[in-house]
């Protein structure tokens, strides 16, 4: 047996919030924002809808898709930078939404790889035959963390959720290797004081190089190579970012999900709602191999080979 998705949702805000209304608010433009990110417009959330109310919406689809209810599930992981409140943790307070009372609860922080962070420890509980069915949610609400006077960072972000329920799938299928790092010394170019701070060409050099990179090494560790690859979904920083990771693995430009420009950098979030959106596009089928590859602040970096299917 694998440990492999069988469930997904995900929620995204409603209001739009266009590179053209960002030129209203600060000295950008729409043309500096899509050539330097390819980011178009992003979901902002309303200040009645925080990060947990966001877990609960796509948490909440993520049950009904996998067919299971909330008492089944042994394990709630959520991936995020932006809870409500230092603790209880979003994982909690969604334990306690979903009515998922045989949980246990933790939220995990790893920045913008925390969603390949989260999905790589429910493996190791489904692997062992500790849990059964573990929920891991990225969500963020950055909106409320960004300066919004600082055209360097206010332009980037957006608010979302996605969910996905993790659980034992047939042999073959689920995740086939991962890679986890961190670099604590790179801590100083991305980092929260009262708003996000980022240096970005730091960032943006270290992505690059590490996506590519880890990319190449989950391929090698599964035994398989770049032509196996059927579709990437990399964390959605930056068209530019992704783009390098794609021209890495050789791919041909619809392999590869650029679901940032409707959404803008939703951290945590950015790869679960990536692979509901292509899910639903029709571009996943059942016994494709999928690489996630994610980065962020920590340093952090992640990713993993999976076989997608039950
Ligand atoms: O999830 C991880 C989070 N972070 C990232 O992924 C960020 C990675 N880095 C990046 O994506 C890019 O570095 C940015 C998109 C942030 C910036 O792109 P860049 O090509 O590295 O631009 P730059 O920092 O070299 O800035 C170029 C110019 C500067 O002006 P001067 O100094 O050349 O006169 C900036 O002041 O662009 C200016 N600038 C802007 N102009 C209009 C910076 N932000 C804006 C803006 N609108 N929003």
């Amino acid at each position: 047996m694998g440990a492999g998705i069988i469930g997904i949702g995900r929620y995204l805000p409603e209001r739009v919030v266009t590179n053209f209304d960002l030129e209203k608010m600060m000295d950008t433009s729409d043309e500096w924002i899509r050539t330097r990110t390819g980011i178009e417009e992003r979901r902002i959330a309303p200040d009645d809808i925080d990060t947990s109310d966001m877990a609960y919406f796509a948490a909440a689809k993520a049950l009904e898709s996998a067919n299971i209810s909330a008492a089944d599930i042994d394990l709630i992981l959520v991936a995020t930078v932006t809870p409500d409140r230092p603790f209880p943790s979003v994982a909690c307070m969604l334990q306690e939404r979903l009515g998922a009372t045989k949980a246990a609860a933790l939220d995990i922080s790893a920045a913008c790889a925390g969603f390949i962070y989260g999905m790589v420890t429910a493996k190791q509980f489904i692997d062992n035959g500790a849990y059964r069915y573990i929920l891991v949610v990225g969500v963020e609400k950055l909106s409320k963390i960004v300066n919004w006077n600082d055209r360097n960072t206010a332009v980037l972000f957006g608010d979302g959720a996605g969910a996905v329920v993790m659980a034992p799938v047939s042999e073959g299928r689920g995740i086939l290797s991962f890679e986890l790092g961190a670099d604590g010394t790179g801590g100083k170019h991305l980092y929260q004081d009262e708003y996000v701070m980022m240096n970005g060409r730091e960032v943006f050099k270290f992505a690059v190089r590490q996506m590519g990179e880890s990319c190449i090494n989950v391929l090698e560790k599964a035994g398989l190579s770049k032509q196996d690859v059927d579709f990437l979904i990399p964390h959605q920083a930056n068209i530019r970012i992704v783009e390098a990771a794609r021209q890495r693995l050789e791919l041909p430009e619809d392999k590869m999900s650029t679901t940032v420009r409707k959404y803008g950098n939703t951290s945590a979030a950015s790869i679960p709602i990536s692979i509901v959106e292509e899910l639903e596009a029709g571009k996943i089928k059942d016994d494709d191999l999928i690489i996630m590859v994610g980065f962020g602040g920590g340093l952090t970096w992640g990713a993993i080979a999976l076989r997608w299917g039950r």
